[in-house]
């Protein structure tokens, strides 16, 4: 082998090693940078069910005498699926917790806090909402989120979408702002 040839032999090597650097960092930082998710609508269904471990009072109201329901704590861990059927493919969880905070009688000004926990292949992370669930309806702001969601803006909306005891359905209509 000569000169020349060694030298080229060192070069062809050097590229080799340099693709499969980049490689090894791109599998690295695949765990760590998750793709982002740049659409701006989101919509799946959460699964609710009465009785279920993942949906429970963990809190009485604190005088219903004279503050209604005013302190009533509910948390809850739902499944997340794609469509309205509860068989339909599983995109993750909604958790979190409810608290009234009217002290009126028949009127609901629940603080809901929740998140969601999206795994699905492509995207994975958490979005995290914060907002009031009223009888007019129930929109919550997008307070943050993790994963392929970091640093999302926009909200909520929850509609309710069937009920067949004791299941219930309801959908989720997520809008991002850029
Ligand atoms: C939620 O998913 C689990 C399986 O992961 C299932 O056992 C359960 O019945 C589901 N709940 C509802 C309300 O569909
Ligand atoms: C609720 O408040 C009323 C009025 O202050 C009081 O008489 C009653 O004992 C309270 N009930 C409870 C369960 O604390
Ligand atoms: C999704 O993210 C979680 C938390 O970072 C991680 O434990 C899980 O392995 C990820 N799943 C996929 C399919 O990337």
């Amino acid at each position: 082998m000569d000169m020349a040839q060694f030298l080229q032999k060192l070069v062809a090597l050097g590229m080799i090693l340099s693709v499969a650097t980049v490689l090894l960092q791109g599998v690295a930082e695949g765990s760590n940078k998750p793709r982002p998710f740049k659409k701006h609508h989101l919509r799946y269904y959460v699964q609710v069910e009465m009785g279920a471990p993942g949906l429970a009072i963990s809190a009485q109201p604190i005088n219903t005498t004279i503050s209604a329901n005013f302190g009533q704590f509910t948390m809850f861990a739902f499944n997340a699926t794609k469509s309205q059927s509860r068989t339909s493919t599983p995109l993750g969880f909604i958790r979190g917790y409810t608290i009234e905070t009217s002290y009126v009688s028949g009127d609901m000004h629940l603080l809901e806090v929740e998140f969601l926990e999206y795994n699905h292949g492509r995207y994975n992370g958490t979005i995290q909402y914060q907002g009031a669930v009223t009888s007019q309806g129930t929109e919550l702001a997008i307070v943050g989120g993790s994963g392929s969601f970091r640093g999302l803006k926009g909200y909520l909306v929850v509609t309710f979408s069937s009920s067949n005891p004791p299941f219930s359905t309801f959908r989720h209509d997520v809008t991002i702002l850029k």
